[in-house]
């Protein structure tokens, strides 16, 4: 059997999309495997959101392109950086054989087939009416207690530091059937926890008169027998609408978590940036929210340095971040990308020196509450859903809770997909630790 290695950088749509990959290889008799000399055919699906995992597309090709010299295998640059950069990439590396986007996903089984006799350069974005979203399902989701289901492609925003709507195009919406059809597949396999993907989830059939909207997908996916958890991501705050409001005080399965990304905290930046909210508006989704699911739990993602940003401006989002208390971000120092349109405001850069002070005082800061919020979550009781054994540790396995918390605690693998009781003992800045409640 011909073997294919598939490596994954950047979010959960290049994770969902190299499942996709192996699911329809899978399909051409192709065997996936953890093993790079292993491989007959190897595929690296790209991020391009930042410099950083753009550099280790670069540091992976000087592993895998040696192996050339020594027998045959195939290299294909796949995903976002393949999407932006394209031909370019050929130049770069000539040994490659195949760069494609993500709209080429599933003609990755010709591709492969053509590939030794031809290189290919697959980046077209397809329209509305012609973006297959792949059904298959990825063979490593069988035996897994969460999956994600891709609900929508692209993004129609243009937020000015932002080079995903150059590498994913427009948004197309996956029809409500499609979607339902993939989570009802996935709970016969064994799923109990959905993720729905798109860039910007709420917006979800908007551009289609008649189309259902997110909160009624949500409704949708809510009734599909044994589903117990249903999480999204990313969901822009600007379009969150009362319909979606209402599902969290409705709809028991929709996690008690939230990803948010705001940003930054300054009106002024936010401007800059074409976010299309403000601090206030942005502060009273949260609080509509926590009406609606009073424990509702927030995460968000930051941009540190964004030009332009002043002193007063950063400290609007270190309030913000007391205000909110997000039990967790992801935050970075502003990266300029190619094509987008912050590059025209480059003169306002801000010094690195100063970007790294501001992202550090955030971390430190994001990693107190952190912390505080799990000190006060010890000695409570933890309804979790057992994932798996921990990676770490020997007769430990591994849950979450409704609200993202990672809980570590004692037990048997036969727990796993069970909804257990946990005592936690002990809180870390990212991780709890608990004792089994149950007899
Ligand atoms: N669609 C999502 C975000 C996708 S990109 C949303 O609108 O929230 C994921 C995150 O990467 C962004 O939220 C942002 O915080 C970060 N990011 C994107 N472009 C960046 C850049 N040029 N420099 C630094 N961080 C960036
Ligand atoms: Fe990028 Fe903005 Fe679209 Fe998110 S909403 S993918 S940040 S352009
Ligand atoms: Fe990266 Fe593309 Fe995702 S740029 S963050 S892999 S959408």
């Amino acid at each position: 059997m011909p073997r294919v290695f598939i490596k994954t950088f950047g979010c959960q749509m290049n994770e969902y999309d190299s499942g996709k990959m192996r699911a329809l290889l899978g399909k051409d008799g192709f065997e996936a495997t953890e093993d790079l000399a292993d491989a007959d055919v190897v595929l690296v699906n790209t991020c391009s959101v930042r410099e950083k995992p753009e550099q280790k597309l670069h540091s992976f090709l000087g592993r895998v392109l040696p192996m050339k010299r020594q027998r045959r295998v195939t290299v294909g640059i796949a995903g976002c950086m393949a999407s932006v950069e394209g031909e370019r990439l050929f130049k770069r590396y000539p040994q490659v054989d195949l760069v494609f986007g993500p709209d080429a996903v599933t003609r990755i089984g010709e591709m492969v087939a053509t590939a030794p006799s031809q290189r290919i350069l697959d980046t077209e974005f397809l329209g509305e009416s012609g973006y297959p979203f792949p059904s298959e399902v990825d063979p490593d989701a069988a035996g897994q207690i969460s999956a994600f289901v891709t609900i929508q492609k692209g993004c129609d925003n243009r937020c000015t530091f932002c080079i995903v709507p150059a590498t994913r195009g427009d948004e197309v919406s996956r029809p409500l059937g499609e979607v339902l059809a993939e989570v009802r597949a996935l709970a016969d396999r064994g799923v109990k926890e959905v993720t729905l993907l798109g860039q910007n989830v709420n917006s979800y059939g908007l551009k289609i008169p008649g189309h259902p909207t997110f909160a009624e997908l949500l409704r949708a996916v809510h009734e599909v027998p044994g589903i117990e958890v249903i999480r999204y991501t990313t969901s822009h705050p600007r379009d969150i609408g009362e319909d979606v409001v209402a599902c969290y005080a409705e709809l028991p399965k929709l996690a008690s978590h939230l990803h948010l990304p705001v940003q930054s905290g300054s009106n002024r930046v936010l401007r800059r940036m074409k976010r299309f909210y403000t601090r206030e508006q942005y502060l009273d989704v949260v609080a509509r929210l926590r009406a609606a699911r009073p424990d509702l739990v927030l995460s968000t993602d930051i941009i540190c340095g964004f030009p332009g940003e002043t002193d007063a401006d950063f400290d609007d989002t270190m309030s913000l971040l007391e205000a909110v208390r997000f039990h967790a971000s992801f935050s970075f120092n502003y990266s300029p990308r190619p094509g987008t349109p912050a590059l025209k405001l480059l003169d306002g850069a801000v010094p690195a020196g100063v970007m790294q002070a501001r992202l550090e005082r955030f971390q430190s800061r994001q990693r107190e509450i952190a912390m505080e919020s799990h000190l006060a979550m010890v000695g409570s009781l933890q309804h979790v859903l057992v994932e798996g054994p921990s990676a770490h540790d020997e007769g430990v396995v591994c849950g979450r809770t409704s609200a993202f918390k990672t809980v570590n605690f004692p037990g048997s693998p036969d727990l796993v997909g069970r909804w257990v009781e946990v005592r936690i003992i002990r809180g870390f800045a990212n991780t709890l630790r608990g004792e089994l409640a149950e007899a």
